[in-house]
């Protein structure tokens, strides 16, 4: 059968992308925030995926106020890299895996899931700036990727409760799969951060880092955060960590078995407007 190996949660600043792609990685204001993934990019290829299941938010690149999924799951055979600002990436195209993605959806629905099915989508930096820090700037992605798509844009946007229980049915799901495939899962976006209105440019350090303790050590705790207090305190952009909590609910510790590891942790303001925030929880 599939296992959900382990657990990757970051943010997913556009400018990060930008910065890789334009060679500016070592340049003083970019250097500790690349850092911060030296371990990880090692820690990928020690322990490679055979797929990942990516959840992150599209920001108007696939999806517009025309159509606007709660959670779509990408069932398509690739999707290519696309952006609503800086245009598309010069990163490889993602490879998808149908097969355990149509599997995953047959599951997760008959759990009461409404997922919206996606065969065709790009997918903006929400999913591609993610790739680039774990993997840095590879040919081709050294595994398949399941884009799973969250709104967090346009209100209304799902609770973490909601979330985290979501977590547990792709669980389920991955681990009916009758392939022995070691499926990473990944929370991507956050952390603290607004780019708009009066409060624009808000960091919360000490939120932020309360926040990483409680989705290792209490994630039940992590799951009751009601959608007030992220926008209260992380800023109406750190609504974006809800996603964690997909990864999160998706863990052994949730679901009867062990507590699993921290591999790593990293924190660090800022990065464009966005503190950055990264964690690596393997399944024991
Ligand atoms: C920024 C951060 C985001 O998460 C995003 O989607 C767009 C912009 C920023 O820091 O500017
Ligand atoms: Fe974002």
């Amino acid at each position: 059968m599939a296992r959900i190996t382990a657990s990757v949660y970051t943010s997913h600043v556009p400018a990060i992308g930008a910065a890789l792609d334009l060679g500016k990685t070592q340049e003083p204001y970019w250097q500790p925030v690349f850092q911060g993934y030296d371990f990880s990019k090692q820690w990928e290829k020690e322990n490679k995926p055979d797929v990942i299941f990516l959840v992150y938010n599209d920001h108007a690149t696939a999806f517009s106020l025309d159509i606007i999924p709660t959670f779509a799951i990408g069932t398509g055979a690739e999707f290519q890299p696309a952006d609503e600002g800086w245009g598309p990436r010069p990163v490889p195209k993602v490879i998808g895996h149908p097969e355990l993605a149509s599997h995953i959806a047959q599951s997760v629905i008959q759990d009461d899931f409404d997922l919206t099915i996606v065969n065709r989508m790009d997918v903006d930096h929400g999913l591609t700036v993610p790739l680039s820090l774990m993997f840095g700037q590879p040919e081709a992605w050294p595994c398949p990727v399941i884009p799973f798509a969250v709104n967090v844009v346009q209100y209304p946007v799902p609770s973490g409760r909601r979330c985290f229980n979501l977590g547990k049915a792709i669980r389920k799901a991955v681990e009916s799969y009758d392939e022995p495939l070691n499926v990473q899962i990944w929370g991507t976006g956050g952390m603290s951060h607004q780019l708009q209105g009066p409060r624009a440019g808000l960091i919360n350090r000490e939120w932020d880092n309360a926040f990483l303790d409680k989705l290792i050590d209490d994630p039940e705790a992590a799951a009751s955060i009601p959608h007030i207090d992220y926008v209260r305190e992380a800023g109406s952009e750190g609504i974006e960590l809800v996603m964690w909590l997909i990864a999160r609910g998706a863990m052994s510790d949730v679901n009867g078995g062990p507590k699993p590891t921290v591999k790593h942790r990293f924190y660090h303001v800022p990065a464009s407007n966005t503190a950055v925030g990264h964690l690596i929880l393997e399944n024991n």
